[in-house]
Parts: structure tokens; C-alpha cells; sequence
């Protein structure tokens, strides 16, 4: 992407800031870190940094769908630390809120599965989770989904948390006499109960167990939720007039690929710490973005609030 010439200051940032009514705010876990919860890639406090111990090839594996699927127990051993606690945010969150309080969020595409932007009373409605959230959860096997608190108290214990509608069913089979004799569908046919006394080979049968409960986040492998593309491309590319994108590596596609699938002749913005090279951003704000955000709204004369410990 090349520049912009008219855009290269912080009060050029501050002019477009006053002046747009239509700004996608791309956010990553760097808006999050000032809260304590580790971002994933800073080199010795990102969390990846911290996985050695789980023998992963990558650390990325922690949150890959197959690597679940073999073997959940990783993730959970991992998910306490990641897991919203306290109802806080950060005056970054607090700049969203603002932004939305002043008519002129668009939306905030996030891949953080923190929800803390809504602690900070961003609506629903101008949030797009890119990679999904803590706040539900679904059985792997049946589908059946609850709220994430029902499972934060074994995520908190690092358990893995098993489907009760999955229990339930197995618990009311066993009571019939043939529960006992359920075997793999693949193998079809069904066996007496003589053969499956006398059967050595104990693996043709399943022992029914419930499904391990896999919080609504998108894993590597899994789609993102259909809204994110949808909204983007049918919805917002036409009426975005600023992209803000906040304390995030665009390392990770699709969202990394954001910036440049908006028109050219948008103005961009790019605050974190570290700088990206493969994004070409008119105006790179390069600091800790809760400094950055709270200087340009001084300078915009905007009130920014924040809560750095618990709202409630
Ligand atoms: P990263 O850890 O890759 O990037 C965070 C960025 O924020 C880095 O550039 C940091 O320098 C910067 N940063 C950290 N703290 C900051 C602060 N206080 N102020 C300003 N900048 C700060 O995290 P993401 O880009 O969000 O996906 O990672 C993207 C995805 O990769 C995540 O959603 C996650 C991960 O794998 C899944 O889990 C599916
Ligand atoms: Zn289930």
C-alpha cells in the first residue's frame, strides 16, 4: 500500500480523528496488556514466548483446531491465563468508547477473545469478534452451547470441561439394558451381549464419553464468524473514512489482510509498539497505546474515561 501524502503528523492524526464520521478501529491483544493479560508475539511477555513447557513444534498449536481435537487437555492447560476476570478496560478501550459515544465508530473489528471492549460499553452492535470470544462455549460433539461463565470455573481450575446435555444422554442410555452395547458407528451391525463379553478386542467398542466443551474462539483451522467478511466487504468498505488499527502484529490472515483490502484513498493509522513493515500506514503512532490514544484525544480536547480497576 503506498502513503497518503496529506497524512504524516500526530495533529494530522488529531485533524482526522475530528473530522471522520465512519472509522474502523482493528484492534489486537496490545490494547489488552496494560489490563495484564499478555499479548501473543512481544518477545518475553507474549504468551507464546511462555509454552516451551508444552513440547508444541510451534506455539501456535495451542490454539490450532486439530491439535484440539487430539488432545483439548493443551488448550486448558493454557486458557486460565487468557481468560476474562475482572470487568476492566484500558483507556484504549476507553478511546472505542468514545469514539462510539461521538457517532463515529463504524465498527471495531477485534481479534481479542477478552470481551473486554464490552466493559467499556462498546455495543455489540459495532463489534466484530474476528476470532470469537469466551463469552459462549460448544460441545465438540453435540453442539450444545452455554454461556462461558457455566465453564469458567474448570477452565480457572485448568480442567477440561465436559458437556453436561452430552452426560445427561449417556447417564439415561446406560439405564437401558443395550446402552451397554453401543459400539462405533463406523463398525455397524450390533453385537449380543455374549460378544461383547467375549470380545478381546476391547477398542471396537466405545465407551461413551461426554464432549469436551470448546469455548466460541476461532482456532487456527476453523472460519472465521461469516459477519466478519460479510461486513467488511458489503457494509463498511463503501462508508469507512478512517482506519485506526491498535496494538496488534497483522500477523495473523485474515484480519492482516484488512488494510489492504480498503479502498486506497482511506487514511490509516497504525498505533503499537512495535512497527509493521509489510503495511504501508500513513501515520505510525509507535508507543503504548494507551499513551497514544490519550495524547490524541487531548489534543482533539476529548474527554477519554477508563477504568483500570474493576468497574464493579
Ligand atoms: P500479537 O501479540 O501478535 O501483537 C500484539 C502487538 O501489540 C505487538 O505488535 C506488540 O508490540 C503490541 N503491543 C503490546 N502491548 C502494547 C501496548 N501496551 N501498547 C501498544 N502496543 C502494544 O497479538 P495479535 O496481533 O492480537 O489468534 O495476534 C493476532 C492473533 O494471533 C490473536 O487473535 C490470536 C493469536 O494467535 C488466535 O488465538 C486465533
Ligand atoms: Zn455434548
Amino acid at each position: 500500500r503506498r502513503k497518503l501524502p496529506d497524512y504524516n503528523t500526530i495533529d494530522d492524526a488529531v485533524r482526522l480523528l475530528r473530522e471522520s464520521k465512519n472509522v474502523i478501529v482493528l484492534t489486537g491483544a496490545g490494547i489488552s496488556t496494560s489490563l495484564g493479560i499478555p499479548d501473543f508475539r512481544s518477545k518475553d511477555t507474549g504468551l507464546y514466548s511462555k509454552l516451551e513447557h508444552l513440547g508444541l513444534s510451534d506455539p501456535q498449536e495451542v490454539f490450532d483446531i486439530h491439535v484440539f481435537r487430539e488432545d483439548p487437555s493443551i488448550f486448558f492447560s493454557i486458557a486460565k491465563d487468557i481468560l476474562p476476570t475482572e470487568k476492566k478496560y484500558s483507556p484504549t478501550h476507553g478511546f472505542i468508547k468514545l469514539l462510539q459515544d461521538k457517532g463515529k465508530l463504524l465498527t471495531n473489528y477485534t481479534q481479542n477473545i477478552d470481551n473486554i471492549e464490552a466493559n467499556a460499553g462498546v455495543l455489540p452492535e459495532n463489534i466484530v469478534q474476528c476470532h470469537g470470544s469466551f463469552a459462549t462455549a460448544t460441545c465438540v460433539k453435540c453442539e450444545h452451547k452455554v454461556s462461558g461463565d457455566a465453564i469458567f470455573g474448570e477452565i480457572k481450575a485448568g480442567n477440561v470441561p465436559e458437556c453436561n446435555a452430552c452426560r445427561q444422554i449417556i447417564e439415561a442410555d446406560a439405564l437401558k439394558p443395550q446402552g451397554l452395547k453401543r459400539k462405533r458407528s463406523s463398525n455397524g451391525g450390533q453385537k449380543d451381549r455374549k460378544e461383547f463379553e467375549d470380545s478381546s478386542d476391547e477398542e471396537d467398542y466405545e465407551i461413551p464419553t461426554p464432549g469436551v466443551m470448546k469455548p466460541d474462539i476461532t482456532f487456527f483451522g476453523e472460519d472465521l464468524p461469516d459477519e466478519f467478511g460479510r461486513r467488511l466487504i458489503h457494509h463498511d468498505r463503501e462508508l469507512v473514512d478512517l482506519v485506526i488499527v491498535i496494538g496488534t502484529s497483522l500477523k495473523v490472515a485474515p484480519v492482516a489482510e484488512v488494510p489492504g483490502i480498503l479502498p486506497r484513498d482511506i487514511p490509516q493509522i497504525y498505533i503499537s509498539r512495535t512497527p509493521v513493515s509489510h503495511t504501508g500506514f500513513d501515520i505510525d503512532l509507535l508507543g503504548d497505546c494507551d499513551v497514544v490514544v490519550s495524547e490524541l484525544c487531548r489534543r482533539a480536547g476529548w474527554d477519554l474515561k477508563h477504568h483500570m480497576i474493576p468497574v464493579d
